[in-house]
C-alpha cells in the first residue's frame, strides 16, 4: 500500500515542477536575448537612427546581413553589446573613420555626421540580430 501510494507521489512531484522550471529558463533565456536591445536606447531613437541611415552613404559599404566593403550590421552587432560605450566608441568610428577591427580596408570618415546622429545610427545598428 505504501509503494502504490509513492509512486503517484512522485509523479504528482514531476508534474508540478516541470513547468516551474520550464518557465524558469525560458525566463532567463529571454532574459539574455532582450538584455542588450533593452540597453540600446528608446525605440525612437532606433528608428531615427534607422532614417539616418537609409539616407547617408553606408548602405553603398554596409547591407543588413551580408558583408560587402564593410562588415554586415547583423556581425556587428553580434560583436558589440549595446552599452554606453560600444556605442560612443562606433559613433566615432563612423565619425572618424578608420580599420583595423574587422580588416585592412578602412571605412571613410563622416565629419558631416554629427556625434548625436552617429549615436542614433550606431543604436540602431546594434538593435538588428
Ligand atoms: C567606404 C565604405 C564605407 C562606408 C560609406 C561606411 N562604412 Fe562603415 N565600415 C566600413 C569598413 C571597411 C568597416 C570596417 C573597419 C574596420 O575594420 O575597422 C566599417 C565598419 C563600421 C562599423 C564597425 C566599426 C568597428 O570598429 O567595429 C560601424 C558601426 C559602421 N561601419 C557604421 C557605418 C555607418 C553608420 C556608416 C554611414 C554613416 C558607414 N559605416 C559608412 C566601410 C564603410
Amino acid at each position: 500500500m505504501k509503494k502504490l501510494l509513492t509512486i503517484p507521489a512522485f509523479l504528482m512531484v514531476l508534474i508540478l515542477t516541470a513547468p516551474a522550471v520550464n518557465t524558469a529558463y525560458a525566463q532567463q533565456k529571454k532574459a539574455t536575448n532582450k538584455a542588450p536591445a533593452k540597453k540600446a536606447g528608446g525605440a525612437a531613437d532606433i528608428a531615427a537612427g534607422q532614417a539616418l541611415l537609409s539616407k547617408s552613404d553606408c548602405l553603398t559599404c554596409h547591407k543588413l546581413d551580408v558583408k560587402i566593403v564593410g562588415p554586415a550590421y547583423k556581425d556587428v552587432a553580434s560583436r558589440y553589446p549595446a552599452t554606453d560605450a560600444n556605442i560612443a566608441m562606433l559613433a566615432k568610428k563612423v565619425i572618424d573613420g578608420g580599420s583595423g577591427a574587422w580588416g585592412q580596408i578602412p571605412m571613410s570618415p563622416h565629419p558631416n555626421v554629427t556625434p548625436a546622429d552617429a549615436k542614433k545610427m550606431v543604436k540602431y545598428i546594434l538593435s538588428v540580430k
